[in-house]
């Protein structure tokens, strides 16, 4: 029996590892299949709900880390991590994503001669302000299994000479969570909650450092805002921390057409995307699942670490200018719709192929 545990620790992560869990269920007699959640997220709305949502059973282990400075954040998760290890001895550990936790988990790991699997590994966004990018590289560099979500991801671990033996082109497991729950999705009363018609409003979602730790960012925003919700209604789930800073800018808002809310739970949160006409996010999954469900999606960054959203999807990179935001926005709003199509092999069975692959590899 070998014994795997996955790590989830900030709110992408959750809905990346509930189908690997319900993939390892298929192979109970050979593999014990542990979660480890560190804590990173811990607000209710942040992480219970994802829980509860994507029916993931309780965490094994709850590392309790909270925020924190990166430096202090990171050495907090392994500092508890390791003593999980130290006890556990698993076989594998399997990280997901870009997150702090992830980086911190798998350098704990490998020192201690733990085999690790990067799930979604080889994205790059060439853009090493961003700590996620740092993350990522990190965490490839010393991973024994890079699960990859889109061929740049190939591209991009040949190129900085990760040997192919350790690299598997599998697909995307967060659109395997969006697959399985889309029926729980279409039931959702979320629209009816907010008084949203389909196809008929902007979802907004903001919360990178870039954007949202910006005065000024804020400001032209409640503009953009403005100017839109003279055409459509806007719906805005505010993160945490774009609430904090928001709130200490004095961004508020009386107009009754522009909604803004705590973070929504996954279920609803996907029935707000797939009906959406318009999505204008700096998130990264957003712009998968949005490519997925042949929704627009504006991007509010300089350069995406996920280009098969651009390539192949209804994704656009418009830069954080946001008189070029709304520019996109309003063409889009006015029937000028970009095409897309999905992705290959993001087709529900990405967590499937990844157990399959991992159970072969450790046996
Ligand atoms: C983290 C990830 C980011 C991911 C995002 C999704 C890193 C470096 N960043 O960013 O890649 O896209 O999660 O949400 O790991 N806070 C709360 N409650 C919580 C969590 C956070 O109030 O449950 C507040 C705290 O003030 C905290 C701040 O949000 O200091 C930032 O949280 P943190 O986990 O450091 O990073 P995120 O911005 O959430």
């Amino acid at each position: 029996m070998k014994k795997i545990i996955s790590v989830v620790g900030a709110r992408p992560n959750f809905m990346k590892v509930a189908p690997i869990h319900r993939a390892f269920q298929n192979y109970k007699d050979k593999v014990k299949h542990l979660i480890c959640h560190t804590g990173q997220h811990y607000d209710e709305k942040m992480s219970k709900i994802f829980f509860e949502d994507l029916e993931m059973p309780k965490p094994d282990f709850y590392l309790g880390v909270g925020s924190g400075s990166h430096a202090a954040q990171t050495a907090n998760v392994m500092i508890e991590f390791e003593k999980v290890l130290i006890d556990e001895k698993p076989d594998l550990i399997i990280v997901v994503g870009d997150v702090n936790s992830t980086i911190a988990c798998s350098l704990v790991a490998s020192k201690l001669n733990i085999k690790v699997a990067h799930v979604e590994a080889g994205l790059r966004s060439f853009d090493r302000s961003m700590p996620e990018e740092i993350n990522r590289l990190l965490t490839d560099s010393i991973s024994d299994f890079l699960f990859v979500s889109e061929k740049s991801g190939l591209e991009n671990l040949e190129r900085e000479g990760v040997d192919k033996s350790k690299i598997f082109f599998v697909g995307n497991v967060m659109i395997d969570s969006l697959i399985h729950h889309l029926p729980k999705a279409q039931a959702s009363s979320v629209l009816k909650d907010y008084n949203l018609e389909p196809s008929n409003y902007i979802l907004v979602t903001l919360h990178r450092p870039s954007n949202v730790d910006s005065e000024e960012f804020s400001k032209k925003l409640l503009k953009l805002f403005n100017t839109l919700s003279e055409k459509r209604k806007i719906i805005f789930p505010v993160h945490p921390r774009t609430k904090k800073n928001f709130m200490s800018f004095g961004f508020k808002t009386e107009n009754e057409k522009i909604i803004l809310t705590d973070p929504i739970g996954y279920i609803d949160f996907l029935s707000l995307t797939k009906n959406a006409e318009l999505i204008i996010t700096d998130s990264g999954g957003i712009q998968e699942e949005s490519t997925y469900l042949g929704v627009q999606c504006i991007t509010v960054r300089e350069n995406t670490e996920r280009p098969v959203t651009v390539d192949v999807g209804t994704n656009q990179l418009i830069g954080t200018n946001l008189e070029e935001v709304e520019k996109a926005a309003l063409k889009i709003l006015n029937g000028e719709k970009k095409k897309g199509s999905i992705p290959e092999l993001w087709d529900g069975r990405t967590a499937e192929r990844i157990a399959k692959i991992l159970v072969k590899k450790l046996s």
